[in-house]
């Protein structure tokens, strides 16, 4: 391996804009700054750079004059183009922002052109979504992809506070979490051949829809434990809300009953949001300008008050009294529909826990209540971005599991495994699910789940 002459600086040393522009003082000697030209403007004997590095929102502004011999190859740097820049960081002259770089020395170190798809307008959603390899550019994409990745922290150290251990479940699975029948198939034989005995795995495989049964089994070993990570489910709905592949995070906790299982659930919302308004303000000040009016005080509610708690039973007799026009009629019974949910939510000014789900219309998994009618299920539902969490108690019961997933159509020998964990050992239990989209929507306002992914799978849309 090619190793750096000594005393060389490694490219982890270079300065990078946030902490150029969050300083309090200039860097004495010069600086080094990488990145990607936002624009460039010419003015009599001095042309003006905005440079972005990723490092955040704020572009540094580089100022070149005509005196100076980098300013020669000026004219070759056009929006999109990455440079290397070197210079001195000084109070800036102009408004708008408190330093400037006065550029000493230019490497263009990969050029663009007039061809580049992202010019200084605001384009469209619509548009970003067609060259979505290159959206992470622009302000809106970017900030996106930051908060992603503060949010993935904040998840860790919330967990990690709270004693859950992170484990990892498998995305090949030879089971259906959901019983739900929507699961993509994995296999190796060649299109037309059916038999899933001379499979790669000598039996029908899929991309799992959530890591549930494994993580219960984890939880039965370490008490406390979260997944997260990659959920694929192929659903046909071409919604604004559900995405083929998406990200989820599910905890899972023995001994823990329903209540515990809402309480975790909404003090880790308020953790997450909590933290990106401290840690990522900025980013979400550009969502408040340009995409949500009053976001950041929607938000800042979201950590303050608590969220009502409701019985599915009662929230479907708030949507019958309220005599709206429901696309779906609301019934003991029936799911509850994205205008049921966003009623609810404005309704209560905030998320709104629905609980005691009937049991017709949930999972084998939950627990069963006395008369049968209703399972220990609670979802989140909240503003923007419609049920955020669903979870439940588990039923803990080995005959009470093995009748319903009977009823349900269920072979119980295929889950020999997952009964096991109620034939030796078993607890109470509860975890549930948050979709890690669905939970940046609501963060950002956006309203279109492609527009919070990196690389969006939805029907029909598998561009990389
Ligand atoms: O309600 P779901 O289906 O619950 C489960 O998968 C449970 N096994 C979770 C658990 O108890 N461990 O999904 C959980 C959440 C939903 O509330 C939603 O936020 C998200 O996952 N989700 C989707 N997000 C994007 N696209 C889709 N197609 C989604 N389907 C579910
Ligand atoms: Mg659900």
């Amino acid at each position: 391996m090619n190793q750096p002459p000594p005393g060389a600086a490694s490219d982890l040393a270079r300065s990078r804009i946030k902490d150029l522009l969050g300083g309090k003082q200039a860097p004495s000697g010069q600086v080094i700054v990488k990145g990607w030209v936002r624009t460039r403007r010419d003015a009599k004997g001095v042309s003006f750079l905005e440079v972005n590095d990723g490092s955040s929102l704020a572009n540094l502004q580089a100022v070149i004059y005509e005196s100076d011999p980098a300013y020669s190859i000026i004219k070759e740097l056009s929006t999109g183009a990455s440079v290397s820049l070197t210079g001195l960081l000084v109070p800036s002259q102009g408004q708008g922002q408190k330093w400037e770089l006065l550029v000493h020395k230019i490497q263009i170190v990969g050029p663009s052109g007039p061809d580049y798809p992202l010019q200084k307008k605001r384009h469209s959603d619509e548009y970003l979504r067609e060259i979505a390899h290159l959206r992470p550019r622009t302000n809106k994409y970017g900030a996106i992809m930051r908060l992603r990745s503060q949010c993935a922290w904040a998840i860790h150290d919330f967990f990690r506070a709270k004693g859950f251990f992170y484990v990892h479940t498998p995305i090949i699975t030879g089971s259906d979490a959901e019983g739900a029948g929507e699961m993509f198939r994995v296999t190796t034989l060649p299109p037309g051949d059916n038999k899933p005995e001379e499979d790669f795995f000598g039996k029908v495989a899929s991309l799992t829809v959530s890591g549930q049964l494994e993580a219960e089994l984890l939880a039965m070993a370490l008490d406390r434990v979260y997944t997260f990570g990659p959920t694929f489910r192929a659903e046909n709905s071409n919604t604004s809300r559900h995405a083929a592949e998406f990200w989820m995070i599910e905890p899972e906790a023995a001994f823990f009953d329903l209540n515990d299982d809402m309480d975790l659930a909404e003090s880790m919302i308020k953790y997450l949001v909590s933290q990106a308004l401290e840690h990522s303000r900025d980013d979400l000040a550009l969502f408040d300008r340009f995409v949500e009016n009053g976001l950041l005080d929607r938000l800042e509610n979201l950590v303050a008050a608590p969220y009502v708690r409701i019985s599915y039973e009662d929230a479907i007799e708030i949507l019958v009294k309220s005599g709206a026009d429901f696309e779906f009629e609301p019934f003991f019974g029936a799911d509850l529909a994205t205008s049921h949910e966003r009623y609810l939510c404005d309704h209560f000014g905030g998320p709104v826990i629905v609980h005691d789900y009937p049991s017709s219309i949930k999972p084998f998994y939950m627990r069963l209540s006395d008369d049968e009618r209703t399972v220990a299920a609670m979802d989140i539902l909240v503003p923007k971005a419609g049920e955020l969490i669903g979870g439940s108690q588990r039923e803990e019961r080995l005959d009470v599991l093995m009748d319903r997933m009977i009823k349900l159509g269920m072979d119980p020998k295929a889950y020999q495994w997952y009964l096991d964990t109620r034939r030796w050992g078993g607890t109470p239990h509860a975890g549930f699910g948050l979709g890690f989209e669905r939970f940046l929507m609501m963060l950002t306002g956006v309203t279109n789940i492609r527009d919070v992914l990196p690389f969006p799978r939805t029907p029909r849309n598998l561009e990389f």
